[in-house]
């Protein structure tokens, strides 16, 4: 039906959003994690279902509640994410949101660590964790429109253009999260889309518009594509 393909362009596709930040473990009660309230993740997760769209959430620990009509799986660890990713393939949409803690700790300790008068602060070995999005960018299965953010505090379209490239994906979505935007955990968000047809910056917008039109971005390369 005609109508059918304008409220829900996306009805019949799936696609697999991350959000929030990720948690690596040191001992039993400390962590190592990112700033990331999961409210723009969880924002595209919704509006991608309101076009119509088969979601699933993958998210970090959020204090927001799951959004209605998605399936969201909840994990802990970038590596508990990129496995939740890797098993909702097939896809037609990925969107990486997700503030994935870039390090974890190399050797977790099972008992918590305890302080000692006179002992000196531990020292933690760090280890990279997996890149969930330039995992999917590059994969065998990759979504047909792979979206990724670019969280930047300085030069912001050249991080934004490198991360498309690096990671493999069609769109970036930059923006400045520097402490005096106030973007980080608050309500509005000011984005600069980077693709290889070029850039496009949005005006300061709340997170769940940022996130309606960008789900309009995504479905109309996703129909151009096939
Ligand atoms: N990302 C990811 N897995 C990681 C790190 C990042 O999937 N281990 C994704 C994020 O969800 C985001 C994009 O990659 O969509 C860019 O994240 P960002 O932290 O800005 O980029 P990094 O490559 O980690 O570079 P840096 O933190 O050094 O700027
Ligand atoms: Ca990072």
């Amino acid at each position: 039906k005609a109508s059918t393909q304008v409220d829900k362009p996306l009805a019949g596709r799936r696609a697999v959003v991350t959000s929030g930040p990720t948690h690596e473990p040191i001992d039993p009660v400390r962590y190592i994690a990112n700033r990331s309230s999961g409210r723009q993740g969880h924002a595209i997760a919704a509006a991608l279902a309101g076009l119509g769209a088969e979601v699933t959430l993958v998210s970090g620990p959020v204090a927001i509640p799951d959004p209605a009509n998605v399936r969201v799986r909840h994990v802990e660890t970038a590596r508990e994410m990129l496995d939740a990713v890797m098993t909702s393939l097939p896809a037609d949409i990925a969107v990486m949101v997700a503030a994935v803690a870039d390090w974890r700790v190399e050797s977790l300790s099972d008992q918590k660590i305890k302080k000692a008068p006179g002992d000196a602060a531990p020292a933690l070995i760090l280890t990279e964790n997996p890149d969930i999005l330039k995992t999917i960018g590059h994969h065998a299965e990759r979504p047909a429109v792979v979206v990724g953010f670019a969280a930047e505090t300085q030069s912001v379209l050249a991080n934004g253009r490198d991360k498309l490239e690096r990671k493999g994906a069609d769109l970036i979505v930059a923006n400045d999260v520097s402490p005096r935007t106030g973007i980080m955990g608050g309500e509005h968000n000011q984005v600069t889309l980077i693709s290889r047809d070029g850039v496009e910056h949005w005006p300061d917008m709340d997170k769940a518009t940022v996130a309606e039109r960008l789900a309009r971005v995504i479905a109309e390369r996703l129909i151009s594509k096939s």
